[in-house]
């Protein structure tokens, strides 16, 4: 087994499929306040996907083996929720921090991506770590570019999630995407720099740290499915599907809807 090097019509079919993956979060934005339920909001991404796109949503029966299938058509993990959070009839409230993570199958290829959504007024405290989880992905993404390792975006992401006073869920990580949901390599959000696979042109995979304001152990739920955090803190992540270009990356999961960039990101960008 080894890492997939997209090309051409690959790339340009990962891009479609990409930016509308982070379309479908534009959309439901607007419908993130309190009393809507998570499943109301399931109801109208799986719709938008299906309408608007003919695309499939991807989470709806996924069963990776050892898993029952997944009941919905996207992700919503709230508060001490880590991941794979089950929409259901639960109101959100003033307060909740929520992650909705949106995976689309369009023309054969998956887009990947999940943002954080803050409910009403969240405490300062709750904020602090959705911002934290959105730099710490983005520090790991600048790291990605042909000749760098796995093993320094993790890394990068550890030390700032950490130097933040937060832990990072080792249980979990990015992936590589394409015609598959979930290939290879493995993408951890920890790790040293100078290890692991190193990055090539063509690759495309997610960085999608999730860090918890306690400590970094996770407990499963009975449905199978949600994962919490065994302390019951806090827990954020973001998502994006990235793309090594020949001088650095390009990330896919943009859309018009997208929220600003960090300035140390656009700083980047500009140099
Ligand atoms: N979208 C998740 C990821 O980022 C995977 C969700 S699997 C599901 O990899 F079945 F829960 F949808
Ligand atoms: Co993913
Ligand atoms: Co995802």
């Amino acid at each position: 087994m080894s890492i997939s090097i997209k090309t051409g019509a690959d790339i340009e079919g990962m891009r479609l499929a990409g930016r509308f993956a982070s379309e479908v979060l534009d959309y439901l934005t607007p419908h993130v306040k309190a009393g809507v339920t998570t499943e109301q909001l399931d109801r109208l991404a799986h719709d938008y996907i299906v309408n608007e796109q003919g695309a499939i949503p991807a989470p709806l029966n996924y069963q990776p083996p050892g898993y029952t299938p997944y009941p919905k058509s996207i992700c919503t993990s709230i508060n001490q929720q880590i991941c794979h959070g089950i929409p259901n009839d639960r109101a959100l409230k003033n307060g909740d921090i929520l992650n909705i993570d949106v995976t689309v199958i369009k023309d054969g290829w998956h887009g990947d991506t999940s943002r954080m959504f803050v409910v009403g007024d969240a405490s300062i405290q709750a904020k602090r770590l959705c911002q934290i989880t959105y730099e710490a992905m983005w520090r790991g993404i600048l790291k990605v570019k042909p000749g760098a390792r796995l093993g320094d975006i993790g890394h990068s992401i550890q030390t700032f999630a950490e130097n933040a006073g937060y832990s990072v869920v080792r249980e979990f990580c990015g992936h590589g995407i394409g015609s598959k949901f979930h290939e290879e390599p493995q993408v951890l959000h920890y790790g040293r720099p100078g290890t692991l696979e190193e990055l090539k042109p063509g690759m495309i995979f997610t960085i999608e740290p999730m860090i918890n304001a306690g400590r970094r152990e996770i407990r499963e739920m009975p449905d199978g499915w949600t994962i919490v955090t065994k302390d019951r803190s806090l827990s954020a992540q973001w998502e994006h599907t990235v793309l090594v270009t020949d001088t650095g990356f390009e990330v896919l999961t943009l859309s018009a809807g997208y929220p600003p960039l960090p300035d140390f990101v656009t700083a980047a960008l500009a140099a």
